[in-house]
């Protein structure tokens, strides 16, 4: 592929052509950037990617919740976001154009730019010449522009649609404190949609104003991060960790234990390291390689107004190059305060001392929409031998469609051979059954879909009770018993899951 851009383009066209994002919606209409449509294929492969995250937090022992999705305007004072929560803006000189300044200067020049302050942005844009992607002049101004998309309860209340879950996720707290018997820690998780009014959206699903969001809220007492028991079991475990410090004196991430992270006081306390290594394993199940994931730290003047540490866990993408998937986030007691300020209600716990504390947070938030997205540029690639081919390499446990059943040819029975197989199959896995077409084109068919196993019925099969099975990325096929097809699909579809 030529370059990024172009791949990015290839890998959107092809997302639409076999039914995984339609857009920007709606469609028939023009199209508004910033909205998508799962597709059939799309949307389960996004089931398939939630089911990963319910099942790592469920076997943790944190409880999903779903809150409603549109709050007054109240609650979003309180949090901050009313007041805090804006992008810098730059404008074309004409004012016709507007874009978000420190993404623009990111994907023309490559730099870092989230961290920089306005008078930053203006400098760089002035000393890089960066202009308008349509060609025209910037303004040297940045305006900053609320993200926050507004709506109407009722005939009059003013409410927003909630830019992030996780606020959402504190306001039960009394509730959560009665289920859990009063007994801290514990944890709870939201998967539900969240809306940003992005200036400028670009890079498809990576910045869409609706997407969903998974982000998991551990509350806990700030006595209890030095003291966290599931740190022990992952503490040898390497990852790759880039300190505020390491960027700023413009060295590599380096690979590091979690137990020496703490140890040359790269990441503050256990309890948060756990965290990190929690979203990375997460990260890995969805497929993505080690060696295309860093832990970025962020810089003292770059985190949310809520935040005293984050790290995002960025994947270097084959089009857009490293990219922010997930924050890791050191809350403190400043959501569970601010509620309580303006609620008037004690958002507290009791300490084993009996003494009364506003608890902390600390925040694992991902969306689905960006892995979603990630794994899908690194799973796309072409055959070496048949440029025309292409095959989704995706993981057999996350693939929208598992399994292939094709008859050889329709007639002798074949296709009723090979029905009959799909019955069985589909109650287990994912499958399609597919007559049509030559026995290499269903198959690059599938190829293209992700697929990981075809089953082909021939003549021997009527004789021997013995299939093709054939493996997407080697193109391998194995003779294999009908009796045994369950097991062998079974031990292949949950590998490393
Ligand atoms: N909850 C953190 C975020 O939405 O970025």
């Amino acid at each position: 592929m030529a370059n990024k851009d172009e791949f990015a383009e290839t890998l959107t066209t092809y997302l639409k052509d076999k039914g995984f994002v339609y857009g920007p919606e709606p469609e028939i209409y023009g199209g508004i950037a910033g909205f998508y449509t799962y597709g059939p294929l799309g949307k389960r492969l996004k089931n398939n990617i939630e089911a990963v995250i319910r099942k790592n937090f469920n076997s943790l022992g944190f409880y999903e919740v779903e809150y409603p999705i549109i709050s007054p305007a109240i609650v979003w004072k309180a949090s901050g976001h009313l007041d805090g929560f804006n992008d810098p803006v730059v404008l074309t000189e004409d004012g016709k154009e507007s874009y978000r300044a420190d993404k623009l200067i990111e994907e023309i020049t490559g730099m870092q730019a989230s961290h920089f302050s306005d008078e930053e942005l203006i400098e760089t844009i002035k000393e890089k010449n960066i202009k308008a992607p349509n060609g025209k002049k910037l303004a040297p101004k940045i305006e900053r522009r609320s993200l926050m998309m507004r709506t109407t309860i009722g005939a009059n209340i003013e409410a927003y649609n909630r830019p992030e879950t996780a606020t959402t996720t504190y306001l039960p707290f009394k509730n959560y404190m009665n289920f859990f018997r009063d007994k801290l820690p514990f944890g709870v998780f939201q998967i539900g949609k969240a809306f940003r009014n992005e200036i400028s959206p670009r890079q498809h699903l990576l910045r869409s104003r609706e997407f969903t969001q998974a982000e998991s809220q551990t509350i806990l007492f700030p006595e209890m991060k030095q003291n966290w028991e599931r740190f022990e079991k992952s503490k040898k475990d390497k990852l790759p960790f880039w300190s505020e410090e390491s960027q700023k004196k413009e060295k590599e991430p380096v690979q590091m234990s979690l137990e020496d992270a703490m140890k040359h006081k790269v990441l503050k306390n256990k309890a948060f390291a756990w965290h990190l290594w929690l979203a990375h394993k997460m990260f890995r199940e969805f497929g993505i390689p080690e060696e295309r994931i860093r832990l970025r730290q962020h810089h003292s003047d770059e985190k949310a107004f809520y935040s005293d540490d984050t790290w995002d866990l960025e994947v270097h993408l084959k089009s857009y190059g490293w990219m922010e998937v997930c924050g890791i986030s050191d809350r403190t007691n400043y959501d569970l305060g601010q509620h309580s300020k303006f609620s008037g209600q004690k958002l507290i716990a009791r300490t084993l001392e009996g003494k009364e504390e506003t608890p902390h947070v600390i925040e694992i938030a991902f969306g689905v929409d960006r892995p979603f997205f990630a794994l899908l540029d690194l799973s796309y690639d072409v055959r070496k031998e048949d440029e025309q081919r292409t095959l989704l390499r995706l993981p057999a446990w996350l693939a929208p469609i598992q399994v292939g059943i094709y008859p050889l040819v329709k007639k002798d029975g074949l296709a009723e051979k090979a029905q009959e197989l799909y019955e069985l199959l589909e109650k287990k896995f994912l499958c399609i059954y597919d007559e049509s077409g030559s026995i290499g084109r269903r198959y690059s068919r599938q190829d293209a879909a992700g697929t990981p196993f075809g089953i082909t019925i021939d003549y021997d099969t009527m004789k021997d009770m013995t299939v093709t099975l054939r493996e997407r990325d080697s193109t391998e096929q194995n003779r294999v018993k009908i009796s045994e097809l369950e097991k062998i699909l079974e031990g292949k579809t949950n590998a490393g899951h």
